[in-house]
């Protein structure tokens, strides 16, 4: 069908052109069974909130220095942690990461919840960073919905419903792409499809690995999509 054929091609493109990312394990190490570090999945996830992936390389890699495991951020001076933080802007995602991690220290023995549900119970995780999390770190079939996922899905099915009222729809539609053995790289695939082939402007359809079935290409114009609501 379809969406399995989509999904299909879009996670051969992701093995060849994945990004390198320092939080990432590569596709191929996932598949020989490597696990996800839910902790290093988690900070980077905090951090990615409202940063680039530039912005985020190094003080992801300084805070993973500093503190390797869940349980050294818990023993972490507060003050120290905010200064780690600084330049990275809101600030309540640091206060948020000292008492999540307090809270996987003393609730959960160090490790964090493996399901959604669980991990969206824990400070600074809204719904977004608990499914990309459930998904990236414990392979949970989560929907992971950002703002780079939105793009590609209301390209790839000509999606006229301005945002933000598109997201149920949005959620439906990657709910049935959604690959039960790789949700994790699916998730990730979707990202990078977004930030280098499917970009806001000038979008390099040549290089899809689903132009195939866009209807947004199929009618004319990728650009045209998201719609956003009139202000
Ligand atoms: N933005 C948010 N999470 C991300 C991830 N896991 N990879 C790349 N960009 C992201």
């Amino acid at each position: 069908n379809r969406n399995e054929n989509q999904a299909a091609a879009l996670l051969a493109w992701y093995d060849q052109h994945h990004r390198e990312l320092p939080w990432r394990v590569p596709p191929r190490d996932l598949a020989a069974g490597r696990k996800p570090d839910a902790y290093r999945v988690w900070l980077s996830e905090i951090m990615l909130q409202q940063t680039t992936v530039e912005a985020v390389k190094s003080y992801y890699a300084r805070f993973l220095e500093r503190w390797p495991s869940v349980m050294e951020l818990a023993a972490a001076d507060s003050d120290d942690i905010m200064k780690a933080w600084a330049g990275l802007g809101y600030y309540s995602r640091a206060r948020n990461l000292k008492a999540c991690a307090d809270l996987v220290a003393d609730a959960h023995g160090g490790h964090f919840p493996d399901t959604e549900e669980g991990l969206r119970a824990l400070p600074g995780v809204g719904a977004y960073t608990a499914a990309a999390i459930a998904a990236i770190a414990f392979a949970r079939p989560a929907v992971v919905v950002d703002g780079n996922i939105e793009r590609v899905i209301t390209r790839l099915f000509a999606i006229s419903t301005p945002l933000p009222a598109a997201k149920t729809e949005i959620k439906q539609r990657v709910q049935a792409m959604l690959p039960h053995d790789r949700p994790g790289d699916f998730a990730q695939a979707m990202m990078d499809l977004g930030a280098t082939v499917c970009t806001p402007r000038r979008p390099k359809c040549l290089l899809c690995p689903i132009k195939k079935g866009c209807e947004a290409l199929l009618a004319g114009d990728p650009e045209l999509y998201p719609v956003k609501a009139a202000k």
